[in-house]
This record gives structure tokens, C-alpha cells and sequence, in this order.
């Protein structure tokens, strides 16, 4: 069933309003895991039950227990859920976002304030700013459909409940918890489940994403004097935590990205002809990557190659060195204690646990040819499982539809390389088909400097999620 056409049109009318919803929210710095916008995150929460309850929803925000950031212990985020709707008749419909955002500074590099939605001075109708695609401007997506049908006096076609959490980019703490908690409570009939909370490949093609990479995040930790040390004075003279981080480190991933931890590779799944050419199949090109990297850098020229690089296999990414010298300057200092900082992200096969046995293994090994008298230690810091879905299942041919719909082209099927760790969560605890239905384009540059939502994918992407539920409604279910 197509969506009612009064939706789409008030869509249509009201872009100027929905833009003024994500600025309200973007102008919130919600960065969670971090003590100076603790309560910035807070006020999101509070937005978002504000916003949801004059839109008709029965509103609740919920604890989930505290962490510590650094040494100081505070409550994590609360959820915010909210459900509309209990026809018996009707599909039980649950949505998932985030409403935190990772950190943003003018001087790393933006255009413009990245708490101001700015819109792009030359009209290209690109709207800067953080969390505008990840994941504020698919959140507000979800509010827009719920206003256009508040606004127009006509019922939503399915049941619909939402979950909204704030700790996203920070590992999802306790949320699996509150999951499974909740299971026959507040979850208890849900259907299926979308998550909006991820990008098209490319900047044209509208796809339906089934998989994702899981993640595996580490420390190896080096120390050795008792206190940082003059270089002149004891160089030459003691065993140097950096010099053991950074041999062993060097020990982890090859310049050409190949992962040289043993076991690893041998778990990967032989690619099977179906697979093949399903990535065959999708819209791609080199010239996208390098369009949203911005610059020419890939590892292979073969896009086949690149996608599955990016989908189905791990990659090992080195992200940081903790207590290293790296202000301007030259400072002539041996640092007394070390953290190197890199992930894993996780494909089928290739779990938190198996894959940890091996990583903490190997670096260990690799410590030891040193013969270094410095103490080492490697371990996760979070892990999340990878996650593949039914692209068969109705819930994805309902989006199909939609997309259709509203795009007037066909969604490619892809898996992505970043991780949402909550969707297993989701659809392992509440046993639900889960759909990933993304809103932005590829070159949104989420966590990057300038992110950016494209005004039609934010609208268009409003259509898009409305469209959903009524291909819902209608499908079907065999
Ligand atoms: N929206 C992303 C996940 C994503 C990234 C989906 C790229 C599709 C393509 C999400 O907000 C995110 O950044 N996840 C983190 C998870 C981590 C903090 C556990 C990630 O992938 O690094
Ligand atoms: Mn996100
Ligand atoms: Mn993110």
C-alpha cells in the first residue's frame, strides 16, 4: 500500500520546519562519554521526551545504571522509549536510534561551528553539522512522520514503539540489559525492527543493509620507569615503553591492510557464488570512496575487492598512542607508560572471544622476542558481535517497496563495514528480523569534520520511513 499522498505532500510543505527540528537537536552537543556534555546528553533526552509527547506518544525515560568516565562514576544516559498505537490488527513496528553524537571541535577542522546546523552558503542544499546524519537527522525523521500524521488527523498504519538510546558511540553500555529486561514488558509483541543509523554506499543509490561488522576494541599498555624521563639523560640507558609499543604494534597490520595476527585470516568464510555476485551487483565505484575520502588511496583498484574490504572481511585499524609526546614542539622526553589503542572489526566466524585469543596471544608473543624488561599488557576494552539478517524476510521487502516508492529505483543490498553492536542484541534477545534503512548518502562524512545530511535524503528520508510503514501494513507475510 502506498503511503497516504496528504503524508507525502505535508512532507513536501513542511521541509522548512523539519530542518528547524534538526537544528533545535544539533545545536544539543550530546557527545556522550565525555564529563563536560554529561548533561548536554541529558538535555537531549529530555528534547526528545518533549518533542515525542506533543506528538501524541507515551513517553518514558529510563536509568540504566552508571560507568565511569575517567575516574568519575555517572549515570549513564537514560533511554527514552515511546510507544503509539496497540490495534491488534496492525503490525507491531519497533525503531531503534541514537541520540548522542561523537566529539566536534571547530579547530579540527570544520567550516563552521559543528553545533550550528549550518546550511551550505553556495545552495547545494547540504546541512552541516554534527549528528545530522549520525544519527539525529534519521531520528528526526522518525518525529516528522509522527507530526504529518498528528498534524493531518490520521492514524498510523502500524503499532509503532521506539527506543531511542544515548550511549551509541560509546559501546552501548547496559543496553542489552535493558533489552533483555524488558523483553516481555515494553518489547513484548514487537514484529520486526528498523534501525536508521547508517549511509548509502554511493551519493545516488538508495540500498537495504543486512549485515554489519562487529568490533573488537584494545589497549596494549607499556610501562616501564616510574615517571617520565629526560631523553639526553637516560636514552641509551633503559628499555623504552614506546619503542616496545611501537615494535609491536608494527607487528599487527601490514601497509597493505593485510592482518598479520595468526589464525585470523584462516576463520574468514570462502566467499560462495551467490555472494559474489551479489557484491558484483552493487552500485559502486572506486571514484566514490576516493569522493568520500578525498583523496586517491585505496588498497586495490578492484571495486569487488574494495566493497568485500569494507563488508565481509576484518580490518585492523591502528587509532592512537595514550601518554605519547604529540603537541607541537619538540619535546625530548621518554614517556613512562604507553597505551597503544586499535580495533578489529568482526565478520562472521570471527567472534569477540575467539578472536581475542588470538590477538592477546600474538601481541604477547611478539612482546616477548623483544626481551624487554618493561611490563605489557593487551586487552579488550568493548566488543561487539557482527550481525547478518534475512534479506528475504518481509520486513526488507515492505522497504523494498518504499524505496521504490519514493526513489523510483531499486535499493542495492549491502552489508557495512562499520558496527551498530545493539542490532545482534535486538535480534538475538527479542528474536526479531532486523532491517537497516539508511537516510544518508555515502560522502555524509559521519564522525568526520563537516558531516553533513543532504537536505533531500533528510527529506526524502522522512517519505521514505512513512512509505515504510505503509508497504508494512500491507505486505505480505509469506
Ligand atoms: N552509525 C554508525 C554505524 C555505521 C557506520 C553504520 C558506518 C554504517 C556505516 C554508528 O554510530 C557508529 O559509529 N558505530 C561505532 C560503534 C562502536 C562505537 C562500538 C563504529 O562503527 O565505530
Ligand atoms: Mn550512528
Ligand atoms: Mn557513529
Amino acid at each position: 500500500m502506498a503511503a497516504n499522498p496528504q503524508f507525502v505532500k505535508y512532507v513536501d510543505d513542511h521541509q522548512a520546519d523539519f530542518i528547524d527540528r534538526l537544528r533545535q537537536a544539533v545545536e544539543i552537543p550530546s557527545v556522550s562519554g565525555n564529563l563536560d556534555y554529561v548533561k548536554d546528553v541529558e538535555d537531549m533526552a529530555e528534547f526528545l521526551v518533549k518533542q515525542l509527547t506533543s506528538l501524541g506518544v507515551k513517553v518514558e525515560k529510563r536509568p540504566i545504571g552508571s560507568h565511569k568516565i575517567g575516574d568519575t562514576e555517572v549515570a549513564l544516559p537514560p533511554v527514552v522509549i515511546g510507544e503509539i498505537g496497540n490495534d491488534p490488527k496492525k503490525v507491531n513496528l519497533l525503531v531503534y536510534g541514537h541520540y548522542d553524537v561523537q566529539p566536534a571541535l571547530k579547530e579540527d577542522g570544520w567550516d563552521y561551528d559543528p553545533f550550528k546546523l549550518t546550511p551550505d552558503p553556495n545552495g547545494s542544499g547540504r546541512l552541516y553539522g554534527r549528528g545530522s546524519t549520525d544519527d539525529k537527522g534519521p531520528v528526526m525523521g522518525w518525529l516528522n512522520v509522527l507530526e504529518a500524521h498528528q498534524k493531518l488527523g490520521l492514524e498510523l498504519p502500524v503499532n509503532l514503539k521506539m527506543v531511542f538510546e544515548g550511549m551509541e558511540e560509546n559501546g552501548s553500555e547496559n543496553l542489552d540489559k535493558f533489552i533483555e529486561s524488558e523483553k516481555d514488558k515494553f518489547f513484548k509483541g514487537v514484529d520486526v525492527m528498523c534501525i536508521s543509523d547508517n549511509y548509502w554506499l554511493d551519493t545516488k543509490t538508495p540500498c537495504l543493509t543486512y549485515g554489519l561488522r562487529g568490533i573488537n576494541y584494545y589497549e596494549i599498555k607499556v610501562q616501564g620507569p616510574a615517571r617520565d624521563l629526560h631523553s639526553g639523560v637516560f636514552g641509551g640507558t633503559i628499555h623504552e615503553p614506546m619503542t616496545d609499543l611501537i615494535a609491536v604494534m608494527s607487528k599487527l597490520v601490514s601497509p597493505s591492510g593485510e592482518i598479520l595476527i595468526p589464525g585470523i585470516k584462516e576463520l574468514i568464510a570462502p566467499v560462495t557464488a551467490d555472494e559474489q555476485s551479489k557484491f558484483e551487483k552493487i552500485h559502486f565505484s572506486l571514484s566514490d570512496i576516493e569522493g568520500a575520502v578525498g583523496a586517491q588511496t585505496t588498497l586495490s583498484n578492484d571495486t569487488v575487492k574494495t566493497l568485500m574490504g569494507r563488508m565481509r572481511n576484518p580490518s585492523l585499524s591502528l587509532h592512537g598512542i595514550e601518554g605519547a609526546f604529540y603537541a607541537p614542539g619538540s619535546k625530548t622526553v621518554i614517556p613512562a607508560a604507553v597505551k597503544g589503542k586499535f580495533s578489529i572489526r568482526l565478520v562472521p566466524n570471527l567472534g569477540i572471544k575467539n578472536t581475542t585469543d588470538l590477538v592477546v596471544k600474538y601481541v604477547q608473543d611478539e612482546f616477548a622476542k623483544l626481551g624487554s624488561k618493561n611490563k605489557l599488557e593487551v586487552y579488550l576494552t568493548h566488543g561487539g558481535e557482527p550481525w547478518i539478517a534475512d534479506p528475504n524476510h518481509y520486513n526488507y521487502r515492505a522497504a523494498h517497496k518504499a524505496t521504490v516508492e519514493v526513489y523510483g529505483q531499486e535499493p542495492d543490498y549491502t552489508r557495512e563495514g562499520g558496527s551498530i553492536p545493539v542490532t545482534l542484541d535486538f535480534a538475538n534477545i527479542l528474536g526479531l528480523n532486523v532491517l537497516l534503512l539508511p537516510v544518508g548518502r555515502g560522502d555524509d562524512g559521519a564522525h568526520s569534520t563537516n558531516e553533513k545530511i543532504d537536505t533531500s535524503n533528510y527529506i526524502n528520508g522522512t517519505k521514505l520511513l512513512g512509505s515504510y510503514m505503509y508497504e508494512l501494513a500491507a505486505i505480505d507475510k509469506n
